[in-house]
C-alpha cells in the first residue's frame, strides 16, 4: 500500500515506529510531514494538511496521522474534501473504519495508545478493505456533505 505519515510533537515519536512497521511490511511510504522531535513544536492542522493533499492527489494512498490525543489531526482532516479520516483506539474500529466506512485516513493519539496496540491498529487498517454494497450509498451522501 502507498502510505503517507505525519504527526505533531505530540506524535512524532509513534510516528516514527509506525514508519520503521510500514517499511518492515513492504507498504511503500511515499512521504513523512511534521515533527522531527517532541521538543520542537508543530501544529496538527499544518501536518494533517500535507498528508490529506498527499492522500486525495494520488489513487489507493492512505494515510496516518498521529498527535498526542488523535483528536486534533482527525478534526483537521475531516474538513479536507476526500477525506474520511477515523480516530482508532480498537481493532474492530479500525476494520469497520475500513469495511464500511471507506475511511482513507488513520488517526492515533501518541500519547494514548502504546506502539503494541499502535501496531495492531495499523495492520488491520491496512488489510482492511471497502465492503462497497449498502455502505457506498451512505459514503456517497458523506461526499455529498462536502459539497454542501
Ligand atoms: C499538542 O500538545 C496536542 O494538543 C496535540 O498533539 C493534539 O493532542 C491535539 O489534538
Amino acid at each position: 500500500m502507498r502510505l503517507v505519515f505525519g504527526s505533531d510533537h505530540g506524535g512524532v515519536v509513534l510516528r516514527r515506529h509506525l514508519v520503521e512497521i510500514a517499511r518492515e511490511l513492504g507498504h511503500e511510504v511515499v512521504a513523512e510531514f511534521g515533527a522531527q522531535d517532541e521538543d520542537n513544536s508543530v501544529d496538527y492542522s499544518d501536518v494533517a494538511v500535507a498528508v490529506c493533499r498527499e492522500v486525495t492527489a494520488v489513487a489507493d494512498t492512505l494515510g496516518v496521522l498521529v498527535c498526542g490525543t488523535g483528536q486534533g489531526v482527525a478534526m483537521a482532516a475531516n474538513r479536507i474534501p476526500g477525506i474520511r479520516a477515523a480516530v482508532l483506539s480498537d481493532p474492530f474500529s479500525a476494520a469497520m473504519s475500513r469495511a464500511h466506512n471507506d475511511a482513507n485516513v488513520l488517526c492515533l493519539g501518541g500519547r494514548v495508545v502504546g506502539q503494541g496496540l499502535a501496531r495492531v491498529l495499523l495492520v488491520t487498517f491496512l488489510d482492511g478493505g471497502f465492503e462497497g454494497g449498502r455502505h457506498a450509498r451512505r459514503v456517497a451522501k458523506l461526499q455529498a456533505l462536502e459539497r454542501g
